[in-house]
Parts: structure tokens; C-alpha cells; sequence
């Protein structure tokens, strides 16, 4: 039996997934049983298709399946300014020749739970509509997740509303489904993922790697940093390779556990993560909540993942 940690990872590719993606592809600490897709950064076709071409760029053979092409309930809300027209920003990776799954990324996942003898984790880095719906339809394997280690949501200030972090804000109602179910949960959002930052300098090294994914992260790293710029930094934040850093190494963030619900009336705080501080409202903490990040670590962790390929 091997001891690497058994991962599916949901994502919506995306700049940042992509990297989450080609950070995890060659870590001997993971095993990726799957990729799964939603709709999110742009539409469930493009990612998807995205997912495809990545993997395959990278050499990563894992069975891919898509998901939802909307929220459970609102409609689908895509952040082509961040990642382009085409959801990576029309970087230059060619056509995919691999096929997707012929079932959906939820039987999928529920297909790898039955068949695996040991738990597994689940890394969603999009909005959670696959996530939820997966729980809805299988509650009898709840147990067999180990823990949903996720990038969305922030305590502290969001990314799309001045309370609400993007994946969580297009899906509110799924997340809430994530949060009350009792599955373990490690919450990466962007109290941590702001601290993430991978600067110019180090965009330049991954760049000179001496291997075509060194140069297409670099490249996808320096597209980000440009929608960056407004926010004053040379670089830019990581939000979707933190979650993979984390459950990599878990030692990477400081957590702290807390109370934490979703809004979903708000007028102006739909799809916030109210993190219950203060001894009365703390009660039934169901999320590890990441606060802090070695950052060197982690971006030391980032050039050793793409220095892997070949
Ligand atoms: C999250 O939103 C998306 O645009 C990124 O891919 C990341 O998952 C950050 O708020
Ligand atoms: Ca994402």
C-alpha cells in the first residue's frame, strides 16, 4: 500500500488552478484520483476544456470528469477580468487529445470512495456546487472523506464584495451545504492566501526553469501579477496552490479552529464566511481555519514542483 495521501481535486481553471493542478501533478506526497470540474472562473465548457490541456501539457494522466455548469441556486457569475476570455489567459498550450470521463464528476467521485479502502481527501478549489451536490446525492459516503481541505472564503475582507471571496460568493448556498456537514474541514481563504504572495523576482526564477512548465507557470504567474498591479504589489497572491501546499504539508499554515456559517441573505454580505469569534459563539468549531503561511517554504515548495518536470 502506498502512503501517499488520496486527493480529488475540484477546481475551475483558472490561472490559479492551473498551477494548483501542476503543483500537485508530480508530489510524491499525493495521489490525484481524480480531477473534477465546475463552472466558476468562466464556463463549465472552457474550464473544463482548460483542465484538459493542462493535464495533458504536464504529462499528469488522471481520469478528469466535469461537474455542474451552474450554482444550485444563483446564476453563474464568471471572473473573465482575472483570468481571461479563455480562463487562462490565452496561454499557448495546445488542444487537448484526451476525453473526459463519460459520467459525472460526482458519480465519479462517489465511484473512487466505494472502490478506495482508505479515506479520501477532497481539494476543492472553485465553488463548491460539485462538493455539495456530491454530499446531497451520497450522504452515505460522507464518511469516507477524509477531509475537505479548500481554498475559498475570508474572515477578514473579501475579493468580489468588501466581505465575500469569490468562490464562496458564486455558490453561497453550496458552501453552506460544505459547512454544515460535519465533514473535516481545512478553510484556506484569503486571510491566509493574501499572505501567499509570490514576488517578481521568484516569478523569474520559476520562468528560467529548464523545462516548459517552469516557463509556462512563470508566464501564467506573470499574467496574474498584472491584475495585481491595482493592489500594490510586484507579484502576486497564490490562492488555489495554497490549499495543495496544505494538505502536501500541512505544517505549511497556522490554524485555528472556529464557528464558521455562510450568509446567504445579506444585502451586502452574500457569501460571506462569519468566522464566530469570542468564547459565547464559538461553539462546534467546524473548520480549521488557515491564518498564516510559511511563505518562503511555500514558494520554495512551488519551484521544487515545477522543477520536477522533465
Ligand atoms: C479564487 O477565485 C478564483 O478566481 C481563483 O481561481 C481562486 O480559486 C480566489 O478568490
Ligand atoms: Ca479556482
Amino acid at each position: 500500500m502506498t502512503d501517499k495521501i488520496p486527493v480529488i481535486i475540484d477546481c475551475d481553471p483558472g490561472l490559479d488552478d492551473a498551477v494548483a493542478l501542476l503543483m500537485a501533478g508530480r508530489n510524491e506526497n499525493i495521489d490525484i484520483k481524480a480531477v473534477t470540474v465546475v463552472a466558476g472562473n468562466q464556463t463549465l465548457e472552457k474550464v473544463g476544456n482548460n483542465a484538459l490541456r493542462i493535464l495533458e501539457y504536464g504529462g499528469i494522466h488522471v481520469p478528469v470528469s466535469f461537474g455542474f455548469e451552474k450554482p444550485m441556486v444563483r446564476k453563474l457569475n464568471i471572473a473573465a477580468e482575472v483570468h481571461g476570455e479563455d480562463g487562462l489567459y490565452g496561454a499557448k498550450i495546445p488542444k487537448s487529445t484526451m476525453k473526459p470521463s463519460d459520467i459525472h464528476a460526482i458519480d465519479l467521485m462517489a465511484k473512487i470512495l466505494k472502490e478506495s479502502d482508505r479515506k479520501i481527501t477532497f481539494i476543492p478549489i472553485g465553488p463548491l456546487t460539485n462538493i455539495a451536490m456530491f454530499l446531497r446525492r451520497y450522504p452515505e459516503l460522507k464518511d469516507k472523506i477524509e477531509r475537505i481541505v479548500l481554498m475559498g472564503g475570508a474572515i477578514n475582507g473579501g475579493n468580489m464584495t468588501s466581505s465575500a471571496e469569490f468562490n464562496i460568493y458564486v455558490d453561497p448556498e453550496a458552501a453552506d451545504i460544505v459547512f454544515r456537514s460535519k465533514v473535516p474541514i481545512t478553510m484556506c481563504g484569503l486571510d491566509v492566501t493574501h499572505k501567499a504572495i509570490v514576488f517578481k523576482e521568484e516569478i523569474e526564477k520559476i520562468k528560467s526553469i529548464d523545462n516548459k512548465i517552469g516557463k509556462l507557470v512563470g508566464e501564467t504567474l506573470e499574467n496574474l501579477s498584472k491584475y495585481h498591479v491595482e493592489d500594490g504589489i510586484e507579484g502576486c497572491y497564490l490562492h488555489d496552490p495554497v490549499a495543495i501546499a496544505c494538505v502536501i504539508n500541512p505544517s505549511i499554515v497556522k490554524t485555528m479552529p472556529l464557528k464558521v456559517d455562510i450568509e446567504l441573505q445579506g444585502k451586502y454580505t452574500r457569501g460571506a464566511t462569519v468566522g464566530n469569534f469570542g468564547r459565547r459563539f464559538n461553539h462546534n468549531p467546524n473548520a480549521d481555519v488557515a491564518f498564516d503561511i510559511d511563505r518562503e517554504s511555500f514558494v520554495q515548495e512551488l519551484i521544487e514542483s515545477m522543477k520536477r518536470y522533465r
